[in-house]
């Protein structure tokens, strides 16, 4: 496990998380349930957000908010003075129905529709990250008609693909996000977006990958990215005032996985500011304001999901099932792309390990599984079982699939807990129902 202050396991093996007990977070608000630790989301947004304004102070980390969207989360980051990334009018009339500076929003996806970017324009998001031609003619056309100038970012390819501890370096085009820089087609569609009159390119924005413990795959993304800041200079006299890096950094899901702290994090920014800073000065460019814009680092490892067993079944010689009361429907990251996750007993988490147990969920689908050979002490139908580090892509992924309500999000902090997103009941399920 990658323990905290805020997540540890008491001397008698019962799992605290923000000072509560989780088996009695289970009881008193029913599973499968949803726990994210307050106290480890305002240290995440601490350490980027101090470490990048001490490093480099031109800049604003952006939380990805695609990670995990809610009221209280667009609060939290507001109070600590970060902007959001939103990918979607769901995200923006989230964040705005709390007040959310919309000055401090930036509007990203491959194919945003008029209607999304009418609703970017009109509340004055900071940027939209432009990412097709299509957009482009649709933006421009939103803006004269409303005589508004909107900033945007292009987003670019610039041919690193990193992911966990490998990087490679590619000019693999075929991404449905961004344009390449290798093949000349950022070059060609910033000139086209140069010819539009009420679009204004504030910089470029760049996302490499997720889950990324390899520092280097910054530096080389940093180096590529001013080469070609160099290169629009020299070619169309193009000096760009801003540089969005993305986000990508990776969290602890289970051992093969790096047990981050928050040093490593700080690290990430120092390097890449650093890098930046460096590049600049060698490339005689003008420095940039620089985003960052981290998700899963930031609320990942302060959620878990409680579960509780039900059925469990071995089958001889083979594999031991238990099964749980949520699934795929609250966390689809497993039956996705085959996620590894860590869980363990809540009441138990000091006893020895003696089975190896997967987990599977409840849903009417094979490949309906959360965790596979998890060693475990012997479980029971009714213990409490918690996967950690679901903060991030599990909440903001769930669904109804069969039917199933999306579990509520309960909030700790100093041994207190309060839902921040209610139960869903069964009369919302038909509530649209015809
Ligand atoms: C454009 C962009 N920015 C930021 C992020 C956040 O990435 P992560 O949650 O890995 O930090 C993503 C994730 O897909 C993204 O697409």
């Amino acid at each position: 496990m990658n323990f905290r202050d805020t997540l540890y396991v008491n001397e008698n093996g019962k799992l605290i998380i923000g000072g509560v007990q989780a088996s009695v977070l289970a009881k008193q608000f029913g599973t499968p349930l949803y726990v994210l630790d307050k106290k480890h989301v305002e240290n995440m947004c601490d350490v980027f957000i101090k470490t990048l304004s001490k490093e480099y102070p031109k800049s604003l980390v952006c939380y990805a908010s695609k990670a995990f969207s809610c009221k209280e989360i667009y609060r939290i980051i507001n109070s600590k003075k970060l902007g959001i990334d939103v990918v979607s009018n769901g995200e923006l009339y989230t964040a705005k129905s709390v007040d959310f500076p919309m000055n401090k929003a930036i509007f990203h996806g491959n194919n945003k529709t008029a209607n999304e970017l009418i609703t970017a324009v009109t509340n004055g998001v900071k940027y939209v990250v432009l990412d097709s031609y299509y957009e482009v003619d649709l933006l421009e056309e939103i803006c004269v008609e409303r005589g508004i100038k909107q900033n945007v970012l292009i987003r670019v390819n610039p041919g690193i693909e990193a992911h966990t501890h490998h990087y490679i370096q590619t000019a693999k085009q075929d991404s449905k996000f961004g344009f390449s820089i290798s093949n000349g087609d950022a070059l060609e569609f910033i000139k086209y977006v140069l010819t539009k009159k009420n679009v204004n390119i504030e910089g470029l924005h760049c996302h490499i990958g997720s889950q990324i413990f390899e520092e280097k795959s910054y530096v080389i993304c940093v180096e590529k990215m001013t080469d070609f800041y160099k290169l629009l200079k020299q070619e169309l006299s193009l000096t760009l005032p801003t540089i969005n890096l993305g986000g990508g950094f990776g969290i602890w899901y289970n051992d093969e996985d790096k047990k981050t702290t928050l040093e490593d994090y700080a690290n990430f920014v120092k390097i890449i500011a650093k890098t930046l800073k460096e590049n600049v000065k060698a490339k005689g460019l003008t420095q940039p304001f620089l985003i960052l814009e981290p998700g899963r680092s930031i609320i990942g490892e302060a959620g878990i999901t409680l579960y509780t067993v039900g059925a469990t079944k071995t089958i001889k010689d083979l594999k031991n099932y238990i099964a749980i009361d949520g699934g795929m429907f609250d966390n689809p990251r497993f039956a996705l792309y085959q996620a590894k996750y860590t869980v363990a007993l809540c009441d138990k988490a000091n006893l020895e390990p003696v089975k190896k147990y997967t987990v599977a969920g409840k849903c009417c689908e094979s490949g309906d599984v959360i965790a596979e050979d998890c060693m475990l002490p012997e479980v029971n139908s009714g213990d409490i079982l918690a996967v950690f580090s679901t903060g991030a892509y599990n909440y903001s992924m769930a669904s109804n699939y069969n039917r199933n309500l999306v579990p509520p999000v309960v909030m700790v902090e100093k041994g207190k807990a309060k839902y921040i997103v209610k139960p869903q009941s069964l009369d919302d399920l038909i509530r649209n129902d015809v």
